[in-house]
């Protein structure tokens, strides 16, 4: 591998992710300079484009800022930052304006926006776009409007691999144009990390193939505090059908009435929760997962058969022709359905303006943990935080001065690095890194889902460490093997914080540990540990070092 001459480029600013809170921060960005925003597949392909329920804000007559702020805090169980969720449900109403006033159609009922009701909201406050296609018609108006600003360019296939990072902070990016099979760097004065979640990481999860937990994994290793990372949202309802991905069936069906029964064909929520199918997502999903065990079944239905054909179809449009395509007519059938991973309440820990430890560094949208979301997001909330944070960060990194100057030379030493990290001493790759990420979503779906328990931790984190051990002896430079790499970190994140985390909270249940124990009013931090030498080769996933705080 090549150890000279990295070619590099400059722009004002960088931002890693094109869903909804990258391209909000580009737009808040432009005027500001030129802004570089990076995909590793086509600018349509995160989770924000497959949002289907609705975006939640405050803006119809029988609603208010303050029980949008207390719906929130109660769903979070008390763990929220409420100083970030003031900010999110008070600058929310603004920037579903400016959607509206760049084109965004949201969905009308006699000339007025139709709201709807999730799980939790004590107010029928979400607000959609045809039907059931709230975020690709979010996104396709952020696209339109960054094509608008002749600052702002997207690189589509870019892979980016690590953050450059010196001694005074973050200074972009390593990363690898996918088509060209090229690696240089990108040079910035701030970097906005807004790649989305990590759903991947489970078997069953109903996030598109490039949610791999990337951002988390480089902001870890770069030195960045990581938060909360034990809290994983499990959505309800995902499609259980041999041969089908877990594709959402929206909690607005809920909403609109459907039901969940067991295998029996019974309805059995109520006898979990007085809430039934409105009660939060936490306690639904953990009611189906024991009911199934109870029934020893590997799924339950989601009924909307008692609802009228005519509305279904024009309601859910799209859920409804992707069942059909499955052969399964959710108008007459019920829809066989299990939990899958849905989104990460933790992650990359932030300030209300989207800043990280790290100079020049900044995470919004998914990945970032302002405590927005607290123990349990609402549901609906995250695509408001996307647009809501995504905007801040823009605004707030557009105020990092040039001052300081980019040393250019210690930057290629920091690029060299990585390319020898994969030069002498390691092995080539092998094409199982698909292999070995499935054992690893497997396992983190049996050992730290939707319940936990020592024992199964235990048993996840001894295999995490042993692929850990295989995998560093091994080249990384082609995206399966990066991606692998992040995914095992994150599981190792997960694991760590679940097994630290001694009680049961909102989305982190422990069957060993049922009540939420003496903690659970207390963040968990992260951060990168000692850089262990295992066999000659630095291990390059680092080991967490974690600690508890208010
Ligand atoms: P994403 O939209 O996931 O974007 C991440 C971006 O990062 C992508 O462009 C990706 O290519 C890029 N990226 C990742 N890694 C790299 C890398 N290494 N290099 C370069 N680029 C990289 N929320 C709601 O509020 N309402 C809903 O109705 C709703 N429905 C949902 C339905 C589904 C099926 C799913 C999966 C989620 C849903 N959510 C919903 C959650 C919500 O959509 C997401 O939390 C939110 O859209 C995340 O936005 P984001 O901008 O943080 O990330
Ligand atoms: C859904 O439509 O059920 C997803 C909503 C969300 O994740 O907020």
């Amino acid at each position: 591998m090549a150890k000279r001459g990295i070619k590099s480029i400059s722009s004002d600013f960088l931002v890693i992710g094109s869903g909804v809170a990258g391209l909000s921060a580009a737009i808040a960005l432009s005027g500001s300079g030129s802004v570089v925003v990076l995909n590793k597949g086509r600018a349509m392909e995160g989770s924000s484009e497959f949002a289907q329920g609705g975006i939640a804000v405050a803006i119809s007559e029988e609603d208010s800022i303050g029980f949008h702020l207390e719906d929130t805090l109660a769903a979070g169980r008390g763990f929220c930052r409420e100083e970030a969720v003031k900010v999110m449900v008070e600058e929310g109403p603004d920037r579903i304006r400016d959607l509206i006033s760049w084109g965004a159609e949201f969905d009308k009922e006699g000339g007025r926006f139709a709201f709807a009701r999730e799980a939790a909201h004590s107010r029928e406050r979400i607000l959609r776009a045809k039907g059931d296609a709230t975020g690709e018609e979010i996104v396709k108006t952020l696209l339109r409007r960054v094509s608008s600003s002749p600052e702002i360019a997207i690189f589509e296939h870019h892979f980016t691999i690590d953050l450059l990072i010196d001694n005074s902070g973050c200074r972009g990016a390593i990363v690898m144009d996918e088509p060209k099979g090229e690696i240089y760097l990108i040079k910035t004065r701030a970097t906005i990390i807004a790649t989305g979640g990590i759903g991947r990481v489970y078997s069953r999860t109903t996030n598109p193939s490039v949610v791999t937990g990337d951002g988390i994994a480089m902001a870890f290793r770069a030195g960045a505090e990581l938060e909360d990372m034990e809290f994983i949202q499990f959505h309800p309802t995902s499609l259980f059908l041999p041969g089908a991905p877990p594709f959402l069936l929206s909690e607005a069906m809920r909403g609109e009435g459907a039901i969940i029964k067991n295998i029996k064909k019974e309805a059995f929520l109520s006898r979990y929760n007085p809430d039934a199918e409105m009660a939060p997502r936490d306690v639904v999903a953990r009611a189906i997962w024991l009911e199934m065990q109870a029934t020893g079944s590997r799924h339950v239905y989601l009924d909307l058969t008692s609802l009228d054909p005519v509305f279904i179809r024009g309601r859910f449009p799209k859920i409804y022709a992707t069942c059909l395509q499955y052969d399964l007519d959710i108008t007459e059938e019920m829809i066989p359905v299990s939990p899958a991973a849905h989104f990460i309440i933790g992650g990359i820990k932030t300030d209300i303006n989207c800043a990280t430890n790290i100079w020049g560094l900044y995470a919004a949208g998914e990945e970032a943990c302002t405590g927005v979301h607290g123990a349990n997001r609402l549901a609906s909330n995250s695509l408001l935080e996307g647009l809501v944070f995504g905007s801040r960060t823009g605004e707030e990194a557009a105020k990092v001065s040039d001052k300081q100057e980019v040393v250019n030379g210690k930057l290629d030493s920091l690029a060299r690095d990585f390319m020898s990290d994969n030069g002498e001493g390691r092995q080539e790759s092998r094409d199982d890194s698909d292999k070995i990420i499935n054992s690893i979503r497997r396992l983190m779906w049996d050992k730290a889902g939707i319940v936990r328990s020592k024992d199964g931790l235990d048993e996840a984190l001894i295999s995490i460490k042993e692929l850990r051990t295989l995998l560093n002896k091994r080249i990384q430079t082609s995206r399966a093997d990066l991606e692998l790499k992040n995914i095992l970190t994150i599981a190792q994140l997960i694991t760590t914080t679940a097994l630290t985390r001694e009680g049961s909270i909102g989305a982190h249940y422990r069957s060993d540990f049922p009540d939420k124990g003496d903690r659970w009013d207390r963040h968990l931090g992260l951060r990168k540990g000692e850089v262990i030498s295992r066999g000659g080769a630095p291990d390059t996933l680092c080991s967490p070092q974690v600690y508890w705080y208010r």
